[in-house]
């Protein structure tokens, strides 16, 4: 990160600070606004809101780990979620999962070098009945197998 950049984000929190104060209620806040503009909480950030908040930088981490909606490292311009909870396993996830893996060539948790897509795993989407089911951004795909999850997936721009 350039010095610059390094500035303007560290500004850009004291902002947030001074916004939402500097009290544990506001650590969520900050990560959350953060998150919003940057898409993730870059180590730099992290380390800033630390010490703006006066907390450790394990303390801002952890918080980091607990919410899914929160990261540390630069996702995809897509999210691709598939479900791996119990009714979904047994629907034939496992398949759908190789496809997926090999279609795009990461693992789940990783991202196209190409930032086009991030796979991750996904807890039940309420779909127990249409599994297995996948989640594309804010779409639900069901009835998957391994054919219609890699159309899906060369569909996304
Ligand atoms: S188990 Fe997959 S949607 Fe419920």
């Amino acid at each position: 990160m350039l010095e610059y950049e390094k500035n303007s984000l560290t500004e850009e929190i004291e902002n947030l600070v001074k916004q939402y104060g500097s009290d544990r209620p506001a650590l969520l806040q900050i990560l959350q606004s953060v998150q919003r503009k940057h898409k993730y909480v870059s180590d730099f950030a992290q380390q800033e809101i630390a010490r703006l908040l006066n907390i450790h930088p394990v303390e801002v981490y952890s918080v980091i780990s607990f919410y899914s909606f929160i990261c540390s490292v630069p996702k995809g311009r897509n999210i691709v979620r598939l479900c791996r909870t119990i009714s979904c396993d047994m629907a034939g996830k496992e398949n759908v999962e190789s496809a997926v893996k090999r279609e795009l060539g990461i693992n789940f948790g990783e991202t196209t070098s190409d930032k086009r897509i991030t796979l991750e795993y996904t807890n039940c989407l309420g779909m127990c009945d249409q599994g297995p089911a996948m989640l594309v951004n804010d779409q639900v795909y069901t009835h998957l197998n391994p054919e219609t999850a890699v159309n899906i997936l060369n569909g996304i721009k």
